[in-house]
Parts: C-alpha cells; structure tokens; sequence
C-alpha cells in the first residue's frame, strides 16, 4: 500500500503514514476550524517536500484571497505556481456539467497527484440549485414536500449528485480531500450526510470546550485500507501552519 504523506507529522502518524494512495478523503469541521488551512497545507507539502504536484479547486475564496492566508503561514502560492507545482481554480457557482468538465480538462492537462476541492458543501449546494432551476417538475414535487421538514425529494436529488460526482473524482489517478461545512452540534459527518459514506476517508474537525480552556481537536473516523488512530487528536494553528500533537485529551 503506497501511503500519501500530509507532510504534517501527528496527522501521519495517527494516519501510519499517510492516507493510501488514491483515496477520496472528507475533511469536516464548522466555520474557522482550519479546513483550508489543512488542504492547502496538504498540497503545499505535497509540492515543497515530495514534489507533487496539486491542484486547489476553490468555490469559496478567491486566488487572491488563499493568498493572503497562505502568506501568513509562511506559503508562496505563486512561487510553486511558477514552478508548475500548484495550480490554484476558482469557480464561483457553476452548473454541474460545466464544472466537471472545466474540472476534468484541467485534471487531463496538469495531472495532479493531489487535488482538493475546498468546499463540497458549495459544489453540491449550486449544483442543487441547478437542478432546481432546470427541473420545472422538481420544483412541483418540491412545493408539494415543503410540508415536512426536510423534504425527501431534495435528499435523494442529493444523494443522487453527490454518488455521480464524488464517483467521478474517483477515477481521478489522484488522492483527494474534500472540505465540507459541518454546523454546530450536527450528528452527522458533512454538511449532507451523504458524502461520509461515499468518501474513503473522514476526518473530523472542532473545538472542544474542557472548563475555561478550549482545545482544537481532530478525529480520523474512517480511513479505508489502513489502520489508523482512533482517539481524538489536539491540533493548532500556529504561524507555520497546521500542528498536530498527537495528544489524547483523554476525556
Ligand atoms: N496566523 C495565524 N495563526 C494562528 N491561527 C490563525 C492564523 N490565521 C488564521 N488562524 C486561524 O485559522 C482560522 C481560519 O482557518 P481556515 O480558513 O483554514 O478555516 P476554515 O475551516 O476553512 O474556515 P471557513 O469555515 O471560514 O472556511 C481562523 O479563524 C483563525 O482562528
Ligand atoms: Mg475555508
């Protein structure tokens, strides 16, 4: 089994050595836990140490703003640009065909061993809207359902594009992390409790109150075709990126 080395040395460990090869990783966590400071760190490391190349897919923020936050840790963006190292993609909100294929055409020309899309949570929520827009019908059937809570239709249609697209990525000859938005005291493991099953791997972001101190904790709750630390782990961000102690907070 080939490992793929995140560069950051606790999350290596508990990873025993990287995520294998190929794998399809779901990185989730609330607002500010780290998500893309984490996957550009992947990608930076995957181009600084091992000379992999990586692909960043944005749909949240744009080159110029990754810049700015990757300047404070220290990360030159373009310098690895130019060195055709990393390749950094911004797509606002984009019909599914249009994307996949734009996404497709860069994978074909750059062939990146790394690629991340920063956020799924975006992707499918635009890729819904979409299909809204298109599927007059849908939209009926939809009105109909807005009784209930949360309507059925809307979670098989998302069900539905998430199996196409994250199967999709999969063909991709590269090991992938994906972002997803996770709210406050969800039980679920991404924004629409779907793509934790599709994905190889999860990884769980959050901050845990212990008395007046407040640690950052990060949880490998699946890791396909390897073993891997189960415990949670406590993590920061310093002014060199992400740090993982490897520390059980042991509660
Ligand atoms: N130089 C720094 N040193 C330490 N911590 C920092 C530094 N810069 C940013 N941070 C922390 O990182 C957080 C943002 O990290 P990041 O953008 O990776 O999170 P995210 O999970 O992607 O957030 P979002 O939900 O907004 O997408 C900030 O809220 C701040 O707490
Ligand atoms: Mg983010």
């Amino acid at each position: 089994m080939i490992k793929v080395k995140t560069g950051i040395q606790g999350l290596d460990k508990a990873l025993n050595g990287g995520f294998p090869e190929g794998n399809l990783v779901l990185l989730s966590g609330g607002a500010g836990t780290g998500k893309s400071t984490i996957s550009m760190q992947y990608l930076v490391n995957g181009a600084k140490l091992f000379g992999e190349r990586g692909l960043f897919i944005s749909t949240e923020q744009s080159e110029e703003e990754l810049q700015k936050a990757a300047s404070q840790y220290g990360w030159n963006l373009t310098d690895l640009e130019n060195r055709n190292l990393l390749r950094v993609v911004y797509y606002k909100v984009l019909s599914e065909d249009h994307f996949l294929q734009r996404i497709e055409e860069v994978v074909k020309e750059f062939k990146p061993k790394r690629i991340v899309v920063d956020s799924v949570t975006t992707l499918t929520d635009s890729m819904m809207m979409s299909e809204l827009q298109k599927d007059q019908a849908f939209s009926m059937v939809k009105i109909a359902d807005n009784v209930s809570p949360v309507p059925r239709t809307e979670q098989i249609m998302t069900k539905i594009i998430l199996y196409n697209l994250l199967g999709r990525f999969k063909e991709f000859d590269a090991t992938i992390m994906l972002t997803s938005e996770l709210y406050e005291d969800s039980k679920k493991l991404s924004a629409d409790g779907v793509s934790e099953f599709v994905a190889d791997g999860v990884i769980t972001l959050e901050y845990i109150s212990v008395g007046q101190n407040v640690f950052r904790t990060m949880r490998i709750r699946k890791m396909r075709y390897t073993d891997h630390e189960r415990a949670s782990l406590n993590y920061e961000l310093s002014p060199q990126g992400v740090n993982v102690s490897g520390q059980e907070l042991g509660i």
